[in-house]
């Protein structure tokens, strides 16, 4: 339902704190929000972060890993989520999200990316998933600009993409209409007692006391102070770098590109996503260099040549815009969701390379542990128990 956004006043103790203000932290706050709870987000610039640099792609088909079936599972369920999800913030709000049912071609430049993305399409059928294998000349009927070296492709219509700014614009308007507060500092330390997590001290000096904690602070989850060893998160910030090019107007001869295309380039995955507003979304160098977030002149150049090899015309465009952002990479890929050990302390982060991808599902899983205390079916293979056993004995043991 549309309304005016009222600025709602902070709550001086909410049932929930959500420690970072990210999309992950925003759909968690607005889906708890829309459960009756008295909600507080925590975050200097809330809507900010990864959903600034993100491409936006939901990839759940074209994205797929070997050994990642469980992950795929949870994929797939938010992917379907997508279409009422947008339309429910969409109505609440009335700002567009930029989601785009377009559909991806996976292609392939040489024999060696062929066999390997024969090896993804196979994956993919035995997994029931649909996605039609293309001959390059077919892969060029589809997508005129691809070029002539181009050797096949998968095509697969039910991956789509969003757009993360706008997505992350909406969900901070939509917690605003809910009554979602934000105090717009960092979270500093976590507060607890001896066996429960009691809300944080903030920058600016405020401290927050909550029924429940939700820690959604992205690559940064595990570095939070008074954080217990034995529940830090093990996340760690993996380095992408973006670039945003202008796409000249559809003319009746068609659109540049017309749905997101893919290729493994060299070893690494290389995606163009074209916005309904000409944008078009370069991505992604995958870097392990710790919090360093400089756009550098030779990822700059890896991406322009590799997509320069895809599709030549992309030279031509005026490059608008260069970032880079961090992914917050978990030791198996997945998402932590769930409660931890310290009471009233639950995990919503480590959501790698899908974090836009899982915002629905995870607002919804995390709205109804929330309000129930129960983790629902879909993440219950995302717990963060699952590393409890490879931590270091060392780290097991430190007191609380
Ligand atoms: N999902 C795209 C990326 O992480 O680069």
């Amino acid at each position: 339902m549309r309304g005016t956004a009222i600025p709602a006043a902070a709550h001086p103790s909410p049932d929930v704190l959500v420690l970072g203000g990210g999309l992950i932290g925003l759909v968690t706050a607005w889906r708890a929000a829309g459960r009756g709870l008295a909600v507080t987000v925590v975050d200097p610039e809330p809507g900010g972060g990864a959903a600034r640099v993100a491409a936006g792609m939901l990839a759940a088909v074209t994205e797929l890993h070997y050994g990642e079936e469980t992950l795929l599972e949870l994929n797939l369920a938010s992917a379907a989520r997508y279409p009422d999800f947008v339309a429910e913030l969409e109505d609440a709000t009335g700002l567009e999200t930029g989601y785009r049912a377009c559909g991806t071609l996976a292609v392939a430049l040489d024999a060696d990316d062929r066999a390997h993305l024969r090896e993804l399409h196979a994956l993919q059928q035995r997994c029931g998933l649909e996605s039609q294998w293309l001959t390059g000349r077919e892969c060029r009927r589809l997508e005129p600009m691809l070029a002539p070296s181009v050797r096949g492709g998968a095509r697969v219509d039910g991956d789509h993409q969003i757009d993360p700014r706008r997505l992350a614009t909406a969900l901070l308007d939509a917690c605003e209409r809910a009554g979602v507060a934000f105090h717009r500092s960092r979270a500093l330390r976590l507060l607890t007692s001896r066996d429960r997590a009691l809300g944080a001290t903030l920058e600016d000096g405020t401290e927050l006391h909550a029924g429940q904690t939700v820690l959604a602070l992205g690559s940064h989850s595990g570095t939070l102070e008074g954080l217990p060893p034995e529940v830090a998160p093990p996340v760690r910030p993996v380095k992408g770098q973006v670039l945003r090019l202008r796409m000249p107007p559809a003319t009746r001869h068609g659109a540049f590109l017309s749905r997101t295309v893919r290729a493994v380039v060299r070893g690494g995955p290389l995606y163009l996503v074209p916005r309904e507003d000409g944008e078009l979304v370069v991505g992604a160098t995958s870097e392990e260099l710790g919090w360093d977030t400089t756009v550098t002149a030779g990822g700059v150049y890896e991406l322009l040549r590799d997509a320069h090899e895809l599709v030549p015309g992309v030279t031509e465009l005026p490059l608008a815009e260069t970032r880079a952002g961090l992914r917050p990479g978990s030791p198996d890929n997945a998402p932590l969701l769930g409660p931890t050990t310290l009471a009233g302390l639950h995990l919503a982060t480590g959501h790698y390379r899908h974090g836009v991808l899982l915002t629905p599902v995870t607002g919804e899983v995390l709205a109804e542990l929330l309000t129930t205390g129960a983790l629902p079916e879909p993440a219950r293979p995302f717990t963060p128990q699952r590393f409890a056993s490879s931590r270091p004995r060392a780290l097991q043991e430190q007191p609380v």
